[in-house]
């Protein structure tokens, strides 16, 4: 299986082409169309053009939404629907311990060490850290992101969009609405409404205005 980036970022493509070697397959390398000066130039050597891309000029067989940001992703994915590339294979590091029963759509991603549950749902450009865990039941809508050492409890919904930050714990059937973000450490106890941002142990509501992770809806 050869893997194209898109949407590069340095550190994280870094790691998609790690994932890339563990699974035994070819990294082709990313198209980088997002702002790179500032986060170093260690990945230049792999960087392929847009151009390269609508031309048909690259030879791939899935591409990887590189971006932490949900609603990023979502850009990238409408972004690539314009030129008429639609091709997503799940990437799966070697590592994670996946249940046979557990539903996986098309263009998820999961890192070293991650653990899905069974008769787990998750959906479309779901993307998983490493060593993050979701539990048995729980369903991830499209384009949730958890980060590092994220743990999901059995029964959870997460909405389109979540966003959950490093280490955070979310108790068994807690339902997150689309576009929430989940702070760093946060322990959720109860509902999260959609759009809004929650931090602590237990987790309290810090704002509820916003427009997704980062600025970004899906
Ligand atoms: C929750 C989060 C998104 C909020 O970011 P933000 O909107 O920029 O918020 P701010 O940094 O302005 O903080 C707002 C308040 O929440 C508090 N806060 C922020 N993050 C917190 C967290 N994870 N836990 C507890 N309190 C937190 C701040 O201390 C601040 O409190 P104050 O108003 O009393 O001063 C962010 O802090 C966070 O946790 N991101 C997760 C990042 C992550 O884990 N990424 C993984 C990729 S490797």
């Amino acid at each position: 299986m050869k893997w194209l980036v898109y949407g590069a970022r340095p550190l994280y493509t870094a790691e998609i082409a790690e994932i890339v070697a563990r699974c035994g397959d070819t990294f082709v390398g990313a198209v980088d169309n997002m702002e790179t000066e500032d986060q170093g130039a260690s990945a230049e050597s792999s960087w392929l053009s847009i151009s390269d891309l609508a031309n048909e000029r690259i030879n791939f067989d899935s591409v990887v939404l590189s971006a932490g940001p949900p609603g990023i992703r979502k850009i990238l994915r409408d972004e690539l629907r314009e030129l008429n590339i639609d091709r997503y294979e799940n990437l799966i590091d070697p590592t994670a311990t996946v249940a046979s029963s557990a539903r996986i759509s098309s263009g998820v991603s999961m890192n070293a060490h991650v653990v899905v549950g069974a008769e787990a749902a998750l959906e479309e450009f779901v993307q998983i850290n490493r060593s993050s865990s979701v539990g048995h039941h729980s369903r991830l809508s499209t384009f949730v992101t958890l980060g590092p050492g994220v743990t999901v409890a059995s029964s959870v919904s997460l909405g389109a969009g979540v966003f959950v930050g490093a280490g955070a714990t979310i108790l068994p059937h807690v339902t997150i609405g689309a576009n929430a973000t989940v702070g760093a450490g946060a322990v959720v106890i109860e509902d999260v409404p959609a759009f809004a941002v929650v931090v602590g142990h237990p987790a309290r509501i810090a704002r509820t205005d916003t427009h997704g992770y980062l600025g970004y809806t899906v």
